[in-house]
């Protein structure tokens, strides 16, 4: 069976992120994949605290509940992230998230354990789905160190009414058919 762990970076629980995480996570296990899904905003967690430890050993030092969805992530088939764009970035739990990914990659910035589908959620108040691309594209260079592959990056625009993604037929199917893939393709 397929693993597939997922991150809400956003604080609103019913938002633009979280319907469109929450159809991934639908299509997935429709699909007969396991689903691990993680809000960042309800978690305790520590950003990285720069011990390097990791350099030596392939785990982290802190044991909070980030540690605990680093372990699925080592062995998942997919990692799905979704963050809001809070001034022109992810917001500040995801970069916390990412940060604390640094065990994934080795001395060389090579994945310690294995290739993994990766998918990028964004949801961004403003109407041109284009606006932020560059930073999408600057983001996705960290993504090999882990060895996520980043096979589909979905962008909800008009995002400050939560229901957005709710209302868009199309991104949903799109958001559903995503989660079908990771979990068979
Ligand atoms: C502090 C803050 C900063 C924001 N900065 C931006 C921004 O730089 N660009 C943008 O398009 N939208 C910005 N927004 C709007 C959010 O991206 C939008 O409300 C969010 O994607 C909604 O996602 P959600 O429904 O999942 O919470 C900002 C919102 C907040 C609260």
């Amino acid at each position: 069976m397929r693993q597939i762990v997922i991150f809400n970076g956003s604080p609103r629980m019913d938002g633009n992120t979280a319907t469109l995480l929450n159809l991934v996570a639908r299509g997935a296990r429709e699909a007969g994949a396991e689903v691990h899904f993680h809000t960042l905003f309800k978690m305790k967690f520590m950003a990285c605290q720069s011990c390097f430890s990791c350099r030596i050993n392939d785990d982290c030092v802190i044991n909070d509940e980030v540690h605990a969805a680093l372990q699925q992530v080592k062995t998942a088939d997919a990692v799905v992230i979704g963050s809001p764009i809070y001034m022109m970035q992810m917001t500040g739990p995801v970069k916390n998230l990412i940060d604390r990914f640094f065990p994934l990659t080795d001395a060389d910035w090579r994945p310690r354990f294995g290739t993994k589908k990766m998918v990028a959620v964004y949801t961004q108040g403003m109407d041109d789905p284009h606006l932020y691309e560059s930073y999408f594209e600057y983001t996705a260079a960290v993504f090999p160190w882990f060895g996520f592959d980043l096979v589909e990056t979905i962008v909800c625009t008009n995002a400050n009414d939560p229901e957005s993604a709710e209302r868009d037929a199309a991104l949903k199917i799109r958001a559903y058919e995503v989660g079908r893939r990771l979990a068979l393709d």
